[in-house]
């Protein structure tokens, strides 16, 4: 592995079809890792490895098992051992509580917190010695948020898990990323805009709104460039890290949010 890039690492990307994950995966196949990009729409896999000039596209519903066994058969085949796993998958409905059913908790935690697990425990088997398996979680864990506390609560789940395989697997690296609003990804396209912007002039309320987002290509070329420094340092252990914009909080909705509110 040279200096500081993902050059020579296996890499397996989850949620590789849009937003963060995406970003992450081209960038580390343009960087000459060895990369499989999972997610379940298979052409938008296919357009990411294009785009890439490289990797390998497996559709995948981390929800399924027989879904995952197919993808550790492709890790088998294409990887033989992972050096590098990252979990980008995530769902959010955005909803008030006194909206939310038990079919939007099932779902909101069927993806974000049992597939997760479903995937970790798949891939065991494939990790390499000191391997790192990247986690993406929310700074709505620490700062609640109005219409978003079912995600919310299942991205706590989520560092609670990691904390239980970290215990188990301390020969593992497991890193939890607490990542702050990133834009455009796919992330918020299910909102429903009303809604959104009632949310959005709380969390401005409450300080909770930034002036500006992070593009996911920021976000993926600063995660890639910390875990290619791991890479060369399997004795060194990344337990938290947190990417977020420096710009103040906005009091009113103005610059980047009124740019995604009139998308
Ligand atoms: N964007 C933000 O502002 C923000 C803020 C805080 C935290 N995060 C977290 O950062 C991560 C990435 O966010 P993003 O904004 O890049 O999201 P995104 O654009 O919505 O991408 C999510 C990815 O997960 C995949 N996915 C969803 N369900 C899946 C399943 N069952 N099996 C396999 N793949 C699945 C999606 O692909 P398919 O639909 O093709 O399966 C997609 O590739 C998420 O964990 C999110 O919670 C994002």
């Amino acid at each position: 592995m040279s200096d500081r890039t993902l050059a020579g690492c296996r890499v397996l990307v989850v949620g590789a079809s849009a937003g963060i994950g995406r970003a992450m995966a081209i960038r580390a196949v343009k960087e000459g890792a060895d990369v499989l990009m999972a997610a379940r729409r298979a052409d938008r896999l296919e357009e990411a490895c294009a785009e890439a000039g490289g990797g390998h596209a497996v559709p995948a519903d981390i929800r399924a098992d027989a879904d995952c066994d197919r993808l550790m058969e492709a890790v088998r085949d294409r990887l033989g051992r992972i050096d590098v796993l990252v979990s980008c998958v995530g769902v959010a409905p955005m909803r008030l509580l006194a909206d939310t059913t038990a079919a939007d908790w099932h779902r909101v935690f069927d993806t974000n917190v049992v597939a997760t697990h479903r995937l970790l425990r798949a891939c065991l088997p494939s990790l390499a010695p000191r391997a790192m398996v990247l986690c993406l979680s929310s700074e709505s864990v620490r700062q609640p948020r109005t219409a978003l506390a079912a995600y919310a609560t299942s991205k706590a789940a989520l560092e609670r898990l990691i904390e239980g395989w970290r215990a188990e697997h301390p020969e593992l690296r497991l890193t939890r990323v607490t990542v702050g609003a990133t834009f455009p990804t796919e992330f918020g396209d299910g909102f429903e805009a009303g809604l959104l912007t009632r949310a959005l002039n709380d969390w401005s309320a409450r300080g909770l709104a930034q002036a500006e987002f992070m593009a996911p290509e920021e976000v993926a070329d600063v995660l890639n460039g910390v875990i290619a420094a791991a890479c060369r340092y399997p004795g060194v252990c990344v337990d938290d890290l947190t990417v977020r914009s420096p710009s103040p909080v906005v009091g009113t909705f103005g610059g980047a949010i009124d740019e995604a509110l009139n998308d």
